[in-house]
């Protein structure tokens, strides 16, 4: 098999390869000097509640910001503890902190993602809310975790940055709670070309007070009703992710084809634990925004990987949320550490081929038969 160059994500082909019309946007937007604010944002707006099945949606600067203003709206106050996952990025934990509120990062479950025992093992009388991370493009278990959340009186907000169109028993992701936060990353599987996010909720109340948060403090009239910031969508970010959205149906489902072949190709070997199959349970459908497995001798791995030209990552710097130790976090959860040992992402994005798959589990299956 001849040598290929399989790169984790190409970003300049995120620009290349959908040239021409983005050059198109930019024109238009940039004749009718529709930069803040404008009809593209509102368009987008309403496309995302829709797509979502969401009442309310507003475009925000990125989902770091969406997710504070999350916990902001309900009110955290300080010391107020919210129930996290460790095994998710650091913006999740931090929305949860600047918004005045303390992180309290449990372990995973067999899928990565928050394990709802875990969740009910860490109440406490401090605690007032659930976070769980929609992680990899796949949707916890959130009948169980709105179980808890109901029975204890909890707010529950989703980080859905990595979700949008996952959904869990067909509801979509970011609907269960609260309020949900979604991200445009440029990586992210609806990306555009600079931080970009979403807010999506059905309370109004909700809706209301992040509106403020996230334009200076004014309501949808322009009254100023509170105390703000500036965290809006740029007009033409959100022109690109409208442009972008129309065919978010099809990459879906290009990285559930991409998915079934990583499974097809090394669901047999043992030295690996792959994700769920996009076929493995009916209840979930994932979108694979990262192909996230676990590898015995992972890094080797990954070294013999780059030397064969395959891009791969190890998430987040290679620590879950409470290992870094200048955040002071006491707590040991084995099991995410053990994760953190294990864990790699491969390839996965719609600039790869049906050859570069079978390059990349060609060159897994070599390394494990040496
Ligand atoms: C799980 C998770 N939460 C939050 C974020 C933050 O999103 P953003 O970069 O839009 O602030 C990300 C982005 O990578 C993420 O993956």
């Amino acid at each position: 098999m001849s040598i290929r160059n399989v790169l984790f994500f190409d970003y300049p082909r995120a620009y290349l390869d959908d040239q021409e019309d983005l050059l198109r946007i930019f024109k238009n937007v940039g004749k009718r000097g529709a930069f803040i604010m404008q009809q593209d944002l509102l368009d987008f707006e309403v496309t995302l509640a829709k797509y979502t099945g969401s009442k309310y949606a507003i475009g925000v600067a990125n989902a770091t910001d969406g997710l504070e203003f999350s916990w902001m709206a309900l009110g955290l106050r300080s010391g107020d503890e919210v129930i996290c996952c460790s095994h998710t990025m650091l913006a999740t934990a931090a929305a949860i902190k600047t918004a005045g509120g303390v992180p309290v990062p449990v372990e995973l479950d067999d899928d990565g993602l928050l394990d709802p025992a875990a969740v009910e093992a860490a109440i406490n009388p401090r605690t007032v809310g659930i976070m769980p991370t929609q992680l990899n493009g796949r949707t916890c278990k959130m009948d169980k975790i709105m179980a808890i959340a109901e029975k204890n009186h909890f707010f529950v907000v989703e980080d859905a940055a990595q979700a949008l169109g996952s959904r869990y028993k067909g509801q979509h992701a970011g609907t269960f709670g609260d309020v949900a936060a979604i991200s445009f990353f440029p990586a992210k599987v609806l990306g555009c070309l600079g931080d970009g996010g979403g807010v999506i909720t059905n309370d109004y109340g909700v809706f209301d007070k992040i509106y403020q948060l996230h334009d200076h403090g004014r309501d949808v009239e322009g009254e100023v009703k509170s105390w703000g910031r500036n965290s809006r969508l740029d007009n033409l970010q959100a022109a690109i992710l409208n442009h972008r959205i129309a065919t978010y149906d099809q990459i879906i489902l290009r990285r559930r084809a991409i998915a079934a072949m990583y499974q097809q190709q090394l669901g047999d070997m043992e030295e690996l634990k792959l994700p769920p199959a996009p076929d493995a349970d009916p209840d979930h459908f994932d979108i694979y925004q990262n192909y996230e497995l676990q590898a015995d001798r992972r890094d080797e791995l990954k070294n013999f990987l780059a030397k064969n030209n395959i891009g791969t990552l190890i998430q987040w710097g290679g620590k879950a949320v409470h290992q870094w130790k200048h955040l002071g976090f006491l707590v040991r959860l084995p099991k995410v550490e053990h994760f953190f040992e294990r864990c790699i992402m491969f390839p996965m994005n719609i600039f790869i081929d049906d050859a570069d798959i079978n390059y990349v589990c060609e060159k897994v299956r070599e390394f494990y038969r040496k």
